[in-house]
């Protein structure tokens, strides 16, 4: 019983740093859209880089909604798969690309 509750803490601990733009963004994001958002994803993409970040959360949460360009269908499941901490700090660090 220890040992459970032990990794349930370990497990929402690491959940709380899960939340790292960086870290979010190198996972689910940089195979497409590229090193520092520099690059269209699958050509089709706008190149995100330096988008502000409500812009940017505005935008996935349009995929999450089936709103998007002609390769939506690529952004809705990695949007579904985010929770709002996640896109906020992904959202951030995208920002922060310039
Ligand atoms: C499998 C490739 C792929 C991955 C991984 C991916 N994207 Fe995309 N992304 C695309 C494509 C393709 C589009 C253009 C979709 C369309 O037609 O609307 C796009 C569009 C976007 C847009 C809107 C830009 C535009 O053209 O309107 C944003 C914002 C965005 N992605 C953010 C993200 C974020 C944040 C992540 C990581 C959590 C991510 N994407 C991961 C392929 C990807």
């Amino acid at each position: 019983m220890k040992k459970i509750l032990l990794s349930l803490l370990i497990a929402s601990v690491s959940t709380l740093f899960a939340a790292d733009g960086a870290e979010i963004y190198k996972a689910k994001c940089f195979s497409c859209h590229g090193e520092k958002a520099a690059k269209v994803a699958l050509n089709k993409s706008q190149i995100i880089a330096g988008w502000d970040a409500d812009k940017i959360i505005a935008s996935v949460n349009g995929y999450k909604n089936g709103e998007g360009g002609a390769m939506k269908g690529v952004m809705k499941p990695i949007a579904v798969g985010l929770n709002d901490d996640d896109l906020k700090a992904v959202a951030a660090t995208i920002a922060s690309y310039k």
